[in-house]
C-alpha cells in the first residue's frame, strides 16, 4: 500500500471543490499521489506520517497557465529604459530570439530547470510553458522537447513574431508545415501572437487552423497592446484562452461571457509593460472566466511568484481574494483543458491529485493582505513534499 501523510490542524483549508466553502480546523489525508481523506482535524484517520500545520492556511498548489520559460539573455536594459517612459513593443524579442539560438540546449535546460524550480518552491505544482524564441525549425524544435521535460503542458508559438530575414509569407508556411511537424510529439496546444507588428487576425487563423488539423488545442495572445481582434478570433475558433485582454471592447468582453474561452490575465505583465490593467473585474461581472497567470518571460515579466499577481489581481484588478485565488488554480486548469477528474488540477478533492500549498499564515486573504512577504510555507507535488 502506498505511504500515507496525514495533514493535520489546517487553520483554513481552501478546496476549490464547487460549493465548499473554505473549511477550517481541518485535515486531510495523502496516499501516495492522491488525496484519500478530508475532513475535520478531529476526525482525522491515522497515517504513516502525520504533519501538524499549526493552524496554517493550505489551499490546492497554483496553475501557472502561460509562461515563456524556454530562453537565454537578459533584457533588463530594455525593462530600465521601459521605466525611464519607452512604450513596449515587442521588438525586444528578436533580442531573445538571438540569445536563445545562441546558447546551446544544456543551457536552455538550466535555466528552465532554475525557473521551474524556483516557481515549485513558491507553491505553482503545475505549469505550462511555451517555444517561441527559436523560430526556426531546429531551435523550436529543441524548444519543444526542453520544454516537454519539465513543465505539464507545452505550447508551441512559433507564430510569436516573423523572426528577421525572412518574409511573412515564407515564415508562415514554415510555422504551419515543417515547424508544426516537428514540434507536435512534444506539444499540447498551438498558440499566436495576435498582434500590430506580429499577426494580423487572418495570419492568426491560418496558424491556429493548421493546429486543429494537427490535433492541438488553441490558445490566443490577443488584445495585449491594442484592440487587434484576437479575442474575437479565439472566441469564434472556441479556444481554450485568450490570454493578456488589455483593450477590450463591449463586444469582446461579451463574446467571453458567451463562451468557454478561459480569459487569463497577467497582472505582472500589465505592470512591468505600463500597459492598462486586464479588465479582470469587468470579465468577471460578465459571467466570463478569468484565469491568472505569471507570463514568466525575459522581455515583459521576469516573475515566477503567482502571489505576486494575486495580489495585485485583489489590489488593483478588484478581484475579491477568493476570485482571485480561484483564478490561479482552477481558473488556470481550465484553460489548459486539466479540470476534470481524475487527473484535475488546481481543486483539492478525494481521488485527485495531493498538490497542495501551505501558507505560513492563517487565511488566504493574507496573500493580499500581506503582499511582497513570502508565505510559502510547504508544497506538496503528486503527494511528495518539495525541498525548501
Ligand atoms: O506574452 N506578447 C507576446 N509575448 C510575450 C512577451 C515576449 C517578449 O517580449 O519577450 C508576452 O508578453
Amino acid at each position: 500500500m502506498a505511504r500515507s501523510q496525514l495533514i493535520t490542524d489546517i487553520g483554513e483549508l481552501t478546496t476549490q471543490v464547487p460549493g465548499e466553502p473554505r473549511l477550517t480546523d481541518a485535515a486531510l489525508v495523502i496516499e501516495g499521489d492522491r488525496i484519500a481523506w478530508i475532513g475535520s482535524a478531529a476526525d482525522a484517520p491515522a497515517a504513516d506520517e502525520s504533519v501538524s500545520v499549526a493552524g496554517r492556511a493550505v489551499l490546492p498548489g497554483w496553475v501557472d497557465s502561460h509562461t515563456h520559460m524556454v530562453f537565454a539573455g537578459d533584457r533588463s536594459a530594455e525593462f530600465e529604459a521601459r521605466m525611464a517612459g519607452q512604450k513596449y513593443a515587442a521588438g525586444g524579442i528578436a533580442t531573445t530570439v538571438r540569445a536563445t539560438r545562441a546558447a546551446t540546449e544544456a543551457e536552455l535546460a538550466g535555466n528552465l530547470s532554475r525557473l521551474r524550480g524556483e516557481a515549485l518552491r513558491q507553491g505553482t505544482t503545475f505549469l505550462e510553458t511555451k517555444t517561441g524564441y527559436g523560430l526556426d525549425v531546429a531551435s523550436e524544435e529543441a524548444s519543444a522537447r526542453i520544454a516537454a521535460a519539465e513543465a505539464d503542458i507545452v505550447t508551441f508559438l512559433g507564430a510569436h513574431v516573423v523572426p528577421e530575414g525572412i518574409d511573412a509569407r515564407e515564415y508562415l508556411d514554415l510555422v504551419t508545415g515543417p515547424m508544426l511537424d516537428a514540434v507536435a510529439p512534444w506539444v499540447r496546444f498551438i498558440d499566436v501572437f495576435c498582434e500590430r507588428g506580429a499577426f494580423d487576425v487572418e495570419q492568426s487563423r491560418e496558424v491556429l487552423e493548421a493546429g486543429r488539423r494537427a490535433g492541438l488545442g488553441l490558445r490566443v495572445h490577443g488584445n495585449q497592446l491594442g484592440h487587434g481582434g484576437g479575442v474575437a478570433l479565439a472566441v469564434e475558433l472556441g479556444a481554450a484562452s485568450v490570454d493578456h485582454c488589455n483593450a477590450l471592447t463591449d463586444a469582446d468582453v461579451d463574446a467571453l461571457a458567451g463562451s468557454d474561452t478561459v480569459a487569463t490575465v497577467l497582472p505582472a505583465c500589465d505592470l512591468s509593460t505600463r500597459e492598462p490593467l486586464a479588465p479582470a473585474r469587468r470579465l468577471r461581472d460578465a459571467g466570463a472566466t478569468v484565469a491568472i497567470a505569471t507570463n514568466c518571460n525575459p522581455g515583459t515579466s521576469y516573475t515566477t511568484s503567482m502571489q505576486y499577481c494575486v495580489a495585485t489581481a485583489v489590489l488593483q484588478m478588484h478581484l475579491s481574494i477568493e476570485e482571485a485565488v480561484w483564478a490561479a488554480t482552477r481558473g488556470g486548469a481550465v484553460a489548459l483543458g486539466v479540470q476534470d477528474s481524475p487527473d484535475a488540477v488546481g481543486m483539492l478533492a478525494v481521488g485527485g491529485r495531493a498538490d497542495l500549498q501551505v501558507l505560513d499564515a492563517p487565511s488566504i486573504s493574507h496573500l493580499a493582505y500581506r503582499p511582497g512577504v513570502p508565505l510559502t510555507a510547504a508544497v506538496w507535488r503528486a503527494g511528495e513534499r518539495v525541498p525548501a
